[in-house]
Protein backbone atom coordinates (compact mmCIF):
# COMPACT_ATOMS: atom_id res chain seq x y z
CA UNK A 1 0.00 0.00 0.00
CA UNK A 2 1.19 3.62 -0.92
CA UNK A 3 0.24 6.42 0.80
CA UNK A 4 -2.53 8.25 -1.00
CA UNK A 5 -1.33 12.05 0.74
CA UNK A 6 1.78 13.38 0.29
CA UNK A 7 4.93 12.83 2.88
CA UNK A 8 4.30 16.70 3.83
CA UNK A 9 0.57 16.79 4.39
CA UNK A 10 0.93 13.94 6.47
CA UNK A 11 3.88 15.73 8.35
CA UNK A 12 1.42 18.32 8.80
CA UNK A 13 -1.70 15.96 9.86
CA UNK A 14 0.52 14.12 12.77
CA UNK A 15 1.78 17.45 13.97
CA UNK A 16 -1.93 18.49 14.07
CA UNK A 17 -2.76 15.51 16.11
CA UNK A 18 -0.10 15.87 18.16
CA UNK A 19 -1.45 18.90 19.86
CA UNK A 20 -3.71 16.56 21.46
CA UNK A 21 -0.39 14.92 23.14
CA UNK A 22 -1.51 13.22 26.58
CA UNK A 23 -1.03 15.10 29.93
CA UNK A 24 1.97 12.97 31.98
CA UNK A 25 0.14 12.37 35.49
CA UNK A 26 1.02 14.94 37.61
CA UNK A 27 3.24 13.35 40.24
CA UNK A 28 5.86 12.48 37.03
CA UNK A 29 5.38 16.05 35.31
CA UNK A 30 6.46 17.41 39.03
CA UNK A 31 9.48 14.59 39.60
CA UNK A 32 10.60 15.44 36.22
CA UNK A 33 11.41 19.08 37.47
CA UNK A 34 12.92 18.32 40.61
CA UNK A 35 15.77 15.68 38.27
CA UNK A 36 17.88 19.04 38.56
CA UNK A 37 17.23 20.05 42.04
CA UNK A 38 19.46 18.73 44.52
CA UNK A 39 17.37 20.08 47.37
CA UNK A 40 14.42 18.57 47.15
CA UNK A 41 13.86 16.03 50.48
CA UNK A 42 12.81 12.50 50.73
CA UNK A 43 9.55 14.21 52.30
CA UNK A 44 8.66 16.37 49.37
CA UNK A 45 9.51 12.86 47.46
CA UNK A 46 7.06 11.15 49.79
CA UNK A 47 3.88 14.34 49.52
CA UNK A 48 4.28 14.18 45.69
CA UNK A 49 3.89 10.35 45.74
CA UNK A 50 0.56 10.59 47.82
CA UNK A 51 -0.88 12.78 45.86
CA UNK A 52 -1.18 9.76 43.52
CA UNK A 53 -3.01 6.54 45.22
CA UNK A 54 -3.04 4.58 42.38
CA UNK A 55 1.09 5.05 41.44
CA UNK A 56 1.73 4.59 45.53
CA UNK A 57 0.23 1.53 45.98
CA UNK A 58 2.17 -0.05 43.05
CA UNK A 59 5.30 1.57 44.24
CA UNK A 60 4.57 -0.24 47.44
CA UNK A 61 3.79 -3.43 45.70
CA UNK A 62 7.30 -3.20 44.29
CA UNK A 63 8.77 -2.37 47.24
CA UNK A 64 7.27 -5.43 48.71
CA UNK A 65 8.18 -8.06 45.84
CA UNK A 66 10.87 -10.25 46.47
CA UNK A 67 12.96 -8.67 44.34
CA UNK A 68 13.95 -5.85 46.46
CA UNK A 69 14.41 -8.34 49.56
CA UNK A 70 13.51 -5.96 52.19
CA UNK A 71 12.98 -7.33 55.73
CA UNK A 72 9.38 -7.47 56.91
CA UNK A 73 6.41 -6.20 55.10
CA UNK A 74 7.12 -2.23 53.92
CA UNK A 75 3.62 -0.22 54.60
CA UNK A 76 4.27 3.65 53.69
CA UNK A 77 6.25 5.33 51.18
CA UNK A 78 8.28 6.79 53.92
CA UNK A 79 9.74 3.83 54.72
CA UNK A 80 10.11 2.59 51.31
CA UNK A 81 12.30 5.94 50.66
CA UNK A 82 14.41 5.05 53.91
CA UNK A 83 15.26 1.45 52.39
CA UNK A 84 15.64 1.72 48.85
CA UNK A 85 16.87 4.69 48.62
CA UNK A 86 15.52 8.44 47.18
CA UNK A 87 16.49 8.18 43.59
CA UNK A 88 15.48 4.10 43.50
CA UNK A 89 12.05 5.32 44.58
CA UNK A 90 11.74 8.48 42.54
CA UNK A 91 13.07 6.05 39.42
CA UNK A 92 10.02 3.65 40.16
CA UNK A 93 7.69 6.42 40.47
CA UNK A 94 8.79 7.83 37.17
CA UNK A 95 8.26 4.29 35.58
CA UNK A 96 5.54 3.25 36.85
CA UNK A 97 3.63 6.77 35.70
CA UNK A 98 4.80 6.74 32.31
CA UNK A 99 4.41 3.06 31.84
CA UNK A 100 0.71 3.41 33.12
CA UNK A 101 -0.16 6.27 30.71
CA UNK A 102 0.90 4.51 27.54
CA UNK A 103 -0.15 0.95 28.98
CA UNK A 104 -3.44 -0.81 27.82
CA UNK A 105 -4.23 -1.83 24.06
CA UNK A 106 -2.44 -0.80 21.06
CA UNK A 107 -4.23 0.55 18.15
CA UNK A 108 -3.61 -2.93 16.20
CA UNK A 109 -1.76 -6.15 16.04
CA UNK A 110 1.28 -5.13 14.57
CA UNK A 111 1.99 -3.30 17.87
CA UNK A 112 2.45 -4.92 21.06
CA UNK A 113 2.55 -2.78 24.01
CA UNK A 114 3.88 -5.10 26.40
CA UNK A 115 6.65 -5.73 24.08
CA UNK A 116 7.08 -1.72 23.70
CA UNK A 117 7.61 -1.57 27.01
CA UNK A 118 9.38 -4.68 28.01
CA UNK A 119 12.28 -3.44 25.42
CA UNK A 120 12.35 0.08 26.73
CA UNK A 121 12.55 -1.53 30.31
CA UNK A 122 15.29 -3.24 29.39
CA UNK A 123 17.38 -0.72 27.39
CA UNK A 124 16.92 1.10 30.81
CA UNK A 125 18.01 -1.12 33.13
CA UNK A 126 20.79 -2.00 30.70
CA UNK A 127 21.84 1.60 30.77
CA UNK A 128 21.94 1.30 34.56
CA UNK A 129 24.22 -1.58 34.28
CA UNK A 130 26.72 -0.01 31.84
CA UNK A 131 26.87 3.21 33.62
CA UNK A 132 28.17 1.58 36.84
CA UNK A 133 31.68 2.20 34.53
CA UNK A 134 31.52 5.67 34.99
CA UNK A 135 30.82 7.39 38.42
CA UNK A 136 30.50 10.32 36.37
CA UNK A 137 27.39 9.33 35.00
CA UNK A 138 24.03 8.96 37.01
CA UNK A 139 22.76 5.65 36.99
CA UNK A 140 19.09 7.16 37.47
CA UNK A 141 18.92 9.92 34.82
CA UNK A 142 20.30 6.76 32.35
CA UNK A 143 17.94 4.29 33.38
CA UNK A 144 15.66 7.05 32.88
CA UNK A 145 16.50 8.29 29.07
CA UNK A 146 16.93 4.42 28.88
CA UNK A 147 13.00 4.45 29.37
CA UNK A 148 12.26 7.24 27.02
CA UNK A 149 14.06 6.87 24.37
CA UNK A 150 11.46 4.76 21.96
CA UNK A 151 8.60 7.06 23.71
CA UNK A 152 7.52 8.37 19.92
CA UNK A 153 6.92 4.91 19.27
CA UNK A 154 3.63 4.69 21.50
CA UNK A 155 2.86 8.60 20.87
CA UNK A 156 2.11 7.28 17.54
CA UNK A 157 0.23 4.22 18.17
CA UNK A 158 -2.12 6.52 20.64
CA UNK A 159 -2.23 9.46 18.16
CA UNK A 160 -2.24 7.99 14.81
CA UNK A 161 -2.77 4.47 15.35
CA UNK A 162 -4.13 3.45 11.87
CA UNK A 163 -1.26 4.84 10.06
CA UNK A 164 1.56 4.12 12.68
CA UNK A 165 -0.03 -0.16 11.94
CA UNK A 166 0.25 0.40 8.45
CA UNK A 167 3.75 1.65 9.52
CA UNK A 168 4.90 -1.79 11.33
CA UNK A 169 2.93 -3.89 8.87
CA UNK A 170 5.38 -3.15 6.50
CA UNK A 171 8.13 -3.67 9.77
CA UNK A 172 6.95 -6.97 10.31
CA UNK A 173 6.65 -7.95 6.37
CA UNK A 174 10.85 -6.88 6.54
CA UNK A 175 9.47 -4.75 3.79
CA UNK A 176 10.96 -1.33 5.44
CA UNK A 177 13.41 -0.78 8.14
CA UNK A 178 11.08 0.68 11.02
CA UNK A 179 12.50 4.43 10.68
CA UNK A 180 11.71 4.71 7.25
CA UNK A 181 8.42 3.12 7.26
CA UNK A 182 7.65 5.26 9.84
CA UNK A 183 8.38 8.33 7.61
CA UNK A 184 6.64 6.92 4.96
CA UNK A 185 3.15 5.99 6.66
CA UNK A 186 3.35 8.79 9.50
CA UNK A 187 4.90 11.61 7.91
CA UNK A 188 8.11 11.35 10.94
CA UNK A 189 9.91 9.07 12.59
CA UNK A 190 9.90 8.01 16.30
CA UNK A 191 13.01 9.46 17.40
CA UNK A 192 11.41 12.81 15.56
CA UNK A 193 8.11 12.86 17.45
CA UNK A 194 9.70 11.38 20.35
CA UNK A 195 11.65 14.81 20.56
CA UNK A 196 8.38 16.67 19.85
CA UNK A 197 6.97 15.39 22.75
CA UNK A 198 9.50 16.03 25.24
CA UNK A 199 9.92 19.57 24.48
CA UNK A 200 6.13 19.46 25.08
CA UNK A 201 6.62 18.03 28.45
CA UNK A 202 9.47 19.92 29.49
CA UNK A 203 11.59 16.83 30.10
CA UNK A 204 15.46 17.77 30.91
CA UNK A 205 17.74 18.92 28.16
CA UNK A 206 19.64 15.66 27.89
CA UNK A 207 16.55 13.33 27.78
CA UNK A 208 15.44 15.38 24.71
CA UNK A 209 18.83 14.44 23.05
CA UNK A 210 18.86 10.76 24.19
CA UNK A 211 15.16 10.84 22.64
CA UNK A 212 16.42 12.53 19.25
CA UNK A 213 19.81 11.02 18.55
CA UNK A 214 19.58 7.63 19.93
CA UNK A 215 19.63 6.21 16.47
CA UNK A 216 22.24 8.44 15.31
CA UNK A 217 24.50 8.72 18.03
CA UNK A 218 27.53 10.06 16.49
CA UNK A 219 25.55 13.20 15.74
CA UNK A 220 26.60 13.96 19.76
CA UNK A 221 29.10 12.55 20.43
CA UNK A 222 30.21 14.24 23.53
CA UNK A 223 26.99 13.19 25.06
CA UNK A 224 27.42 10.45 27.09
CA UNK A 225 23.92 9.19 27.89
CA UNK A 226 23.56 9.40 24.06
CA UNK A 227 25.93 6.31 23.28
CA UNK A 228 24.97 4.69 26.09
CA UNK A 229 21.38 4.59 25.11
CA UNK A 230 22.45 3.75 21.80
CA UNK A 231 24.26 0.78 23.33
CA UNK A 232 22.12 -0.27 25.08
CA UNK A 233 19.35 -0.49 22.85
CA UNK A 234 21.19 -2.51 20.16
CA UNK A 235 22.51 -4.82 23.32
CA UNK A 236 18.93 -5.54 24.31
CA UNK A 237 17.49 -6.01 20.45
CA UNK A 238 20.49 -9.16 20.50
CA UNK A 239 19.78 -10.42 23.64
CA UNK A 240 16.02 -10.14 22.36
CA UNK A 241 17.05 -11.84 19.50
CA UNK A 242 19.20 -14.91 20.96
CA UNK A 243 16.32 -15.61 23.56
CA UNK A 244 13.99 -16.49 21.06
CA UNK A 245 16.68 -18.54 19.30
CA UNK A 246 17.20 -20.10 22.32
CA UNK A 247 20.61 -19.31 22.46
CA UNK A 248 22.44 -17.94 25.48
CA UNK A 249 22.86 -14.28 26.18
CA UNK A 250 26.13 -12.89 24.29
CA UNK A 251 27.28 -9.26 23.56
CA UNK A 252 26.85 -8.46 19.99
CA UNK A 253 29.59 -7.05 17.84
CA UNK A 254 29.72 -3.09 19.21
CA UNK A 255 31.66 0.18 18.44
CA UNK A 256 35.37 -0.27 19.07
CA UNK A 257 35.53 2.83 21.22
CA UNK A 258 32.36 2.00 23.31
CA UNK A 259 33.56 -1.53 23.93
CA UNK A 260 36.82 -0.06 24.85
CA UNK A 261 35.05 2.51 27.22
CA UNK A 262 32.01 0.19 28.88
CA UNK A 263 33.20 -3.24 28.10
CA UNK A 264 36.66 -3.49 28.12
CA UNK A 265 37.29 -6.84 28.96
CA UNK A 266 35.16 -10.57 28.41
CA UNK A 267 35.20 -10.30 32.32
CA UNK A 268 32.91 -7.45 31.98
CA UNK A 269 31.07 -8.74 29.11
CA UNK A 270 30.44 -11.69 31.73
CA UNK A 271 28.95 -9.20 34.36
CA UNK A 272 26.81 -7.67 32.21
CA UNK A 273 25.47 -10.81 31.16
CA UNK A 274 24.84 -12.22 34.96
CA UNK A 275 23.22 -9.44 35.83
CA UNK A 276 21.06 -8.99 32.92
CA UNK A 277 19.51 -12.41 33.87
CA UNK A 278 18.74 -11.28 37.43
CA UNK A 279 17.27 -7.61 36.15
CA UNK A 280 15.18 -9.20 33.39
CA UNK A 281 12.89 -10.70 36.02
CA UNK A 282 12.41 -7.10 38.01
CA UNK A 283 11.30 -5.70 34.55
CA UNK A 284 9.02 -8.66 34.22
CA UNK A 285 7.97 -8.19 37.95
CA UNK A 286 7.08 -4.28 37.17
CA UNK A 287 5.08 -5.59 33.55
CA UNK A 288 2.72 -7.95 35.48
CA UNK A 289 1.59 -4.78 37.47
CA UNK A 290 -0.37 -4.13 34.12
CA UNK A 291 -1.68 -7.55 32.83
FE1 LIG B 1 14.35 3.81 18.53
FE1 LIG C 1 14.78 0.93 21.14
Amino acid sequence: MTPDISNNTLRERFLENLKELPTLPTVVAQLMLTLNEPTSSARDLERLIANDQAIAAKVLKLANSAFYGLPGKVSSLGRAITLLGFNTVRSLVLTIGIVEKFSGPSGGRYFDRGEFWEHSLSVAMTCKLLSTRDPAISSEESHLAGLLHDIGKVIMDFSMPAKFQTAMEQVTLKELDPLEAERKYVGLSHDEVGEIAAEKWQFPEFIREVIRYHHTPLEVPDNDTVQLVAMANIIVHAFKQQEKDNLEYELPELEPSWRERWVPTPRHDELIVTKYEVEIEKVRDILSLYN
